[in-house]
């Protein structure tokens, strides 16, 4: 049976198992995953064991996305501009191709949810590793504009000035966004985890037909409601779509499939995965 395995810590509430596992029957075929939690101190060594006794392919979650990018021995395009990793694969070689799926799980999810990203202005809201593996794929896949604002601006900059090869990238700070209306906002803060929201002007989101927050929880998230009190006809979206889209993406890598992932999607809201 092909072994696969997500690496992380902490790793006990990972829904990857779940997901890959739903997918695999979506073709009635078996695999293992199993979620491995890695010391801190000793990921190298517990990838290694794992592709050393036959793993095919392994999904890299916090804290390890970096050190993932420096272990594996190639990496695709995507990862390279995205600076992390949380795919890898045993490729014919031997060898471990590291690629990252997190900003094609993102794009595919909104295309899925209706959004319409040729031509759109986005407004990115954070400069940490999630806002930094999406920008790319979002430019790939036709939009005008990313609006990255931070509440530190320098690193807003920094990733501006990085993307701004591919498209029009733009940094600010949370408190001095350009009056652009926006049609889809971003966040990709972890102000969610902690029940906070982005310190902006409500007038940037307002206009917006998509507000789409990257963390994901059971509840709406802190960013949605307060999205919604300001703009009742914005679709609000969690990150549940990019968590499995990530995911499919990850199994079409490894296996050369594109599981239906509306289909996971649905089972995970209805609480029967
Ligand atoms: P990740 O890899 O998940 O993106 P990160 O690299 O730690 O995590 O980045 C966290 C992002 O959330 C940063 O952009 C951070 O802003 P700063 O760069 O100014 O620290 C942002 N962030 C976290 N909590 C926030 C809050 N309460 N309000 C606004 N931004 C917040």
């Amino acid at each position: 049976m092909d072994k696969y395995a997500v690496f992380g810590h902490p790793i006990k509430h990972s829904k990857s198992p779940k997901i890959h596992q739903a997918f695999a029957r979506q073709y009635d075929e078996q695999i293992s995953y199993e979620a491995i939690l890695a010391p801190l101190e000793g990921f190298k060594e517990s990838v290694n064991t794992f592709f050393a006794s036959g793993g095919k392919g392994a999904n890299v979650t916090l804290p390890f996305k970096e050190e993932a990018f420096r272990l594996a021995d190639k990496l695709t395009e995507r990862a390279k501009l995205a600076g992390a990793v949380n795919t890898l694969k045993r490729i014919e070689t031997g060898e471990l191709l590291g690629d990252n799926t997190d900003g094609a799980g993102l794009v595919a999810d909104l295309l899925r949810q209706g959004a319409c990203l040729e031509n759109a202005q986005i407004l990115l809201l954070g400069a940490g590793g999630a806002a930094r593996g999406c920008i790319f794929p979002l430019l790939q896949a036709g939009v005008s504009c990313v609006v990255i604002a931070n509440r530190t601006q320098s690193k807003a900059q920094t990733l501006a000035q990085e993307f701004s090869q591919f498209g029009k990238v733009v940094d600010c700070g949370l408190d001095n966004i350009s009056n652009v209306d926006f049609s889809i906002v971003i966040n990709s803060t972890s102000s969610s985890v902690t029940g906070d929201i982005p310190n902006i002007d409500p007038i940037h989101i307002q206009k917006c037909v998509f507000a789409y927050d990257m963390f994901y929880s059971d509840q709406p998230t802190s960013f949605l409601n307060w999205v919604a009190t300001y703009n009742s006809s914005a679709q609000l979206v969690d990150g549940l779509g990019m968590l499995i889209g990530q995911a499919a993406e990850a199994y079409s890598v490894w296996r050369g499939k594109y599981p239906d992932v509306t289909k996971v999607i649905n089972a995970f809201k209805q609480g029967s995965l």
